[in-house]
């Protein structure tokens, strides 16, 4: 019997794609309209609205929509979407766009989209920050890039010519791809696991004790913009292949990336990250602690307390929420402070900084961090003189 697909967001898995039949004439049309440059952040939202990662978006927020969103973690139809997906342009250019033009979005000079407009506002940088963000600090990642755009938004549906090339094709695969082969697999549940960080022995922890109560795991490191001190994606998609190896059932894991930029807005990108791996066909989701953190600016556990302002099943998607799992001597195994008695001397929660600072040294962060396999993957990463981290040290 074939199973139910799970719901996209909204009802329908988007495809904003050029059809292929269209795809000259398209290509050839883009070529001769006004454009709009747009950067790798931009790029990659354009690339995922294309093949529904982002369904029910169809394109770019209008202002009704995006005032929503702001305000009310809802889109203007009720539906929940907790980050605004914008598209800026500056003034000038701005007053030439009028309600049913269409726009080449362009990359490196090349046409990669084509978009009907539909209005163009102006918007407030500051008040978005604070509500979504909930900082209007520049040093925080995700707000310097909010304030680094241009003053007007535009919006309207996209229809993209060609996916954004990516280093990890064989992993970047659509939701519809992912759809297919966790319908293959048989998966009636499926965890979607996000990830910027070198996996380590607490995401493995966490990770497993989620695959013993569902069918599958869908890990999904996010592979897009990142700051630059972050280890670089294709480093971090060394240790997951070594790790797959070494110790996870294959046949109830697959891996995929997921091509976004990351916006480091904590809980309100915890409901995003959430509602995207819906459309990637999860049933659940895991939410650690800290999630999608950065320095101090949210509370160790505002990434769960945030799925209460929606009401139960209104998301769609359910989150596993995981406390501070950590290495204890005294359990002999990794453990949480749900689940551990112990004092903290005997608990090994090494910091990412420390981590950091002992690949630099050459020194193998120790098993209960890291699986070996992992820790050498991260050492060779670090000694290579090519490597990105090295550079951005
Ligand atoms: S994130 O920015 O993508 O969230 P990271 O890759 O470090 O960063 O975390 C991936 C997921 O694992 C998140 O859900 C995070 O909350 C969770 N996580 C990371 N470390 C721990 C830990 N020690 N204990 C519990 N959850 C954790």
């Amino acid at each position: 019997m074939m199973q139910q697909p799970i719901p996209a967001h909204g009802g329908e898995l988007v495809n904003r794609m050029a059809p292929a039949d269209d795809l000259a004439g398209l290509t050839q049309e883009a070529s001769s309209l006004p454009r709009i440059d747009i950067n790798s952040r931009v790029h990659s939202d354009l690339d995922l609205l294309g093949v529904g990662a982002f369904s029910p978006l169809t394109g770019f927020m209008n202002q009704a929509d995006y005032a929503s969103v702001v305000a009310d973690m809802r889109l203007a139809n009720g539906l929940a979407w907790s980050l605004p997906i914008t598209l800026s342009t500056n003034r000038e250019q701005a007053a030439t766009l009028t309600a049913g033009a269409r726009v080449a979005l362009v990359r490196d000079g090349e046409p990669v989209a084509i978009l009907e407009v539909e209005e163009t506002f102006p918007y407030d940088k500051q008040r978005e920050a604070e509500l979504v963000y909930g900082t209007k600090e520049e040093a925080h990642p995700g707000v310097a890039a909010l304030y680094a755009q241009d003053e007007i938004l535009v919006a309207g549906a996209v229809t993209v010519l060609r996916r954004k090339p990516s280093e990890f094709d064989e992993f970047n695969l659509a939701p519809a791809q992912t759809r297919a082969i966790i319908n293959e697999k048989g998966w009636r549940t499926v965890v979607g696991f996000q990830t910027r960080n070198p996996v380590h022995r607490a995401h493995e922890y966490i990770q497993k004790c989620a695959l013993e109560l569902v069918d599958g795991l869908l890990l999904h490191p996010l592979v897009g913009d990142t700051k630059s001190d972050d280890i670089p994606a294709d480093v971090r998609m060394r240790c997951y292949q070594v790790l797959l190896e070494n110790y996870y059932p294959l046949d109830r894991t697959v891996l995929g990336v997921l091509p976004a930029a990351m916006r480091y807005a904590g809980p309100r990108e915890a409901i995003f990250h959430s509602l995207v791996r819906k459309n990637y066909g999860c049933t659940h989701f895991i939410v650690g602690r800290d999630h999608a953190g950065v320095g101090n600016y949210y509370g160790t556990y505002d990434a769960q307390k945030i799925f209460e302002h929606f009401a139960p099943g209104e998301l769609g998607i359910t989150p596993m929420m995981f406390e501070h799992t950590f290495w204890c001597n005294t359990c002999e195994g990794m453990a949480s402070t749900k689940t551990c008695p112990h004092p903290a001397d005997q608990r090994i929660a090494l910091s990412g900084t420390k981590v950091r600072q002992m690949l630099t040294d050459g020194e193998m962060p120790p098993i209960e961090f890291s699986r070996p396999e992992v820790a050498q993957v991260l050492i060779d990463a670090y000694r290579s003189q090519d490597s990105v981290a090295t550079q951005s040290r």
